[in-house]
């Protein structure tokens, strides 16, 4: 019996690819390890981690069940099937957009750079964070920030109705990098986590959940 036992926690991690035909995609640098490194940690702790990820170059975690997606929408729908959870914690770099149309065959380069139109993804976390039912105890998101980043984060967290927010500056090498410096921001609380390794914010948010459902 550890700290999370019987505790379900859903992870999205990695970037989502959308695809605009059968060879071409729109999609963004994110790795994933943070996101993997945050299941492993739960997952450690005795939780029952179902990880969403889009496509990365990472080995599923230890006890930790993998559903591998590509798009911001099979994304959505896999977190959705997934309910109800205690946690859910989104972590992807899911794409913004995904291109209007979807080829079926190999689209003409000339045509493309003449239509090509863009609409806007689901938010997931929104979605997420204002269900109805159903709704997880504890919902937490990002926030990755090149400037401003706690006035930004803060704004944040309460445009997507999610209770936490760990917001990081990416204007450095944090993107595909070891290390990652957060802040983690609540209605009443902000508070540092500096410059260390993934594993160690991992292993910090892992902690706070466990704190945070025994006080719920
Ligand atoms: O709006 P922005 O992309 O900066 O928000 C980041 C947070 O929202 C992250 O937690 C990310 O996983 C989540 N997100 C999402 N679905 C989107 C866009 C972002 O779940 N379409």
């Amino acid at each position: 019996m550890t700290s999370l036992t019987g505790k379900k926690i859903i992870v999205t991690a990695g970037p989502t690819i959308e695809a605009l035909d059968p060879v071409r995609f729109l999609s963004n640098r994110s790795s994933g390890k943070q996101g993997y490194l945050i299941a492993e940690a739960l997952a450690h702790r005795g939780a029952d981690v179902r990880l969403v990820s889009g496509p990365v170059c990472l080995p599923c975690p230890f006890d930790v069940t993998r559903i591998e997606v590509e798009s911001a929408r099979e994304m959505l729908a896999v977190v959705e099937a997934e309910l109800p959870a205690d946690v859910f914690i989104a972590v992807a770099a899911v794409s913004d957009w995904r291109p209007a149309e979807t080829h079926a065959r190999k689209a003409e380069k000339s045509a493309v750079a003449t239509t090509l139109q863009l609409v806007e993804n689901p938010d997931i976390l929104h979605t997420i964070a204002t269900r109805k039912t159903d709704r997880p105890g504890l919902v937490i998101g990002f926030a990755a920030e090149t400037h401003d980043v706690r006035e930004r984060a803060r704004a944040k967290r309460r445009r997507k109705d999610c209770d936490w927010i760990i917001a990081n500056d990416v204007s450095g090498d944090v993107m595909g990098g070891d290390e990652n410096a957060v802040w983690l921001i609540s209605d009443h609380e902000e508070t540092v986590w500096p410059r260390t390794q993934k594993a160690g914010i991992a292993a910090l948010l892992a902690d706070r959940i466990v704190a945070a459902l025994s006080e719920m």
